[in-house]
């Protein structure tokens, strides 16, 4: 029986190459997002994907949104928390709106989403877990100490939950992608591409969301199942971390 995936912001970017790379796999994929009804409907057409709209910083809304996708398709098996935000300024100028958003959504939106599907995983005794984080939670990033904070709070909610799922055969486990060529990159202006942050690079490229996708269907393998509460960094060299 196929395995039952959710991704969340799996209609666009890096998210909706994980919902692709998941059914490509062979997982009955369901993905979600925030509003964007247009991208939302393009994607189902050109996927068959089943798509699904809430909002991962409402609680409420993500119990409700999980007991559809449950409903429609079985248990979620395997979670990707993918969902994130930016709401850039230096932090002088950050409101507490532009850090309350991020944290709603990036962080927050991790519990939201987890939460109502980790009985089932324990009862099951199954589950895989992954959440997108960013190089930028690893090192910080000037004009987003509220990213970051919400991504570095990726990780250790990563690393605690991972602790706790073992003993129930439910992994957890983190991505840190580097710049990857989404439509928020690559709007990027040419020369500031070409001679700021492509020199940052070591391997002198931006990633694919393909090759995050990749790391996504490995970690949630039975191949990857003594892999748990880990972080893998994918950013061509641009941050080695410990
Ligand atoms: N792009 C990069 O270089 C990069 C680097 C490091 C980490 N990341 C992380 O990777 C993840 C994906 O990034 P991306 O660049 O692919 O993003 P993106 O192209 O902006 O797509 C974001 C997706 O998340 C959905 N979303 C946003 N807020 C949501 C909410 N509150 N509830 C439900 N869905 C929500 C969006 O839905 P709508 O379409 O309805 O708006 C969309 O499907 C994020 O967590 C980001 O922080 C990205």
């Amino acid at each position: 029986m196929a395995r039952v995936a959710l991704v969340s912001g799996g209609t666009r970017g890096i998210g909706a190459a994980i919902s692709i790379a998941l059914t490509a796999a062979g997982y009955k994929v369901a993905a979600n997002y925030a509003g964007n009804e247009e991208r939302a409907a393009a994607f189902h057409k050109a996927t068959g994907i089943p798509v699904y709209r809430w909002d991962v910083s409402d609680y409420d809304a993500c119990l409700a949104g999980l007991g559809r996708v449950e409903a429609d398709l079985g248990p979620v098996e395997v979670l990707v928390n993918n969902a994130g935000i930016t709401r850039d300024s230096m932090f002088h100028k950050m409101t507490p709106q532009q850090w309350k958003e991020v944290i709603d959504t990036n962080l927050s939106g991790l519990f939201n989403m987890t939460h109502p599907v980790w009985t089932g995983m324990r009862d099951r005794g199954f589950g895989r877990i992954v959440n997108i984080s960013s190089i930028n939670g690893q090192r910080g990033q000037v004009g987003q100490v509220n990213y970051s904070a919400s991504k570095a709070g990726d990780l250790g909610f990563t690393r605690a939950l991972a602790l706790e799922g073992a003993s129930r055969n439910i992994t957890v486990n983190a991505i840190c992608p580097g710049y990857i060529g989404t439509e928020m990159v690559r709007a990027i202006p040419q020369e500031v591409l070409d001679e700021k942050i492509l020199p940052q690079i070591p391997l002198g490229r931006l990633g694919e969301p393909e090759e995050i996708a990749r790391c996504v269907v490995f970690l949630v393998s039975d191949d990857a199942g003594f892999i748990t509460g880990s972080t893998l960094t994918a950013n061509g060299g641009q941050y080695v971390a410990a």
